[in-house]
């Protein structure tokens, strides 16, 4: 199994879900955090998860992620609701093992906002991606996606809800089959 870090900024569903999807192609074996209050960060050390929290400066939390994901021989990063963007120094140590959930269906939406942005913009369906990071934002191969219908009366919550239950099978399917690739 391919040891996999994760790197997390708050609530944590996709790490919570990332965790259960483990088994025979990877398993979980640090969660990190730029923000110590992170939700996700408690319920991952209950779990007996290894944790570790670094609110400093990025250039100094970034040298401890690389340090303790290399210490726990992680091969893979899961980007899990992490909201800060790595530097292309971090990226380059880690090219092309670095993944990402963003909730919009790439290359629509980038950033921030991706549920407002599709209501406003009339869309009939919505959905999530898992990708590649590369130095540009959101913009790396997109490695899978799945698809939810926009339904009347929906807000950016509503519509955000529903991506997020997509998300949350979505991810751990195409970690197995990324880390087998
Ligand atoms: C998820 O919807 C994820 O796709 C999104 O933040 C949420 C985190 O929730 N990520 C981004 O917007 C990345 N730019 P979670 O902490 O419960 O997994």
């Amino acid at each position: 199994t391919v040891p996999v870090g994760i790197l997390i900024s708050g609530r944590g569903s996709n790490m919570q879900a990332l965790v259960a999807g483990a088994g025979d192609a990877y398993r979980v074996v640090l969660v990190a955090s730029d923000n110590p209050d992170a939700a996700g960060l408690a319920w991952a050390a209950e779990q007996g998860i290894p944790t570790l929290a670094h609110a400093g400066k990025r250039a100094e939390r970034e040298a401890a992620f690389d340090a303790a994901l290399r210490d726990a021989g992680v091969e893979v990063i899961a980007l899990a609701g992490y909201m800060r963007i790595l530097s292309p120094g971090f990226i380059a140590r880690w090219r092309d093992r670095i993944v990402n959930i963003h909730p919009s269906l790439l290359p629509k939406y980038k950033g921030l906002d991706t549920h407002a942005r599709a209501l406003a913009a009339g869309d009939v369906e919505a959905g999530c991606s898992v990708h590649l990071v590369t130095e540009e934002l959101d913009a790396g191969t997109v490695l899978g996606q799945a698809r939810v219908p926009v339904l009347a009366g929906d807000t950016p919550e509503t519509l955000a809800e529903r991506v997020l239950a997509a998300e949350h099978s979505l991810y751990p399917a195409v970690l197995a089959e990324f880390v087998r690739r």
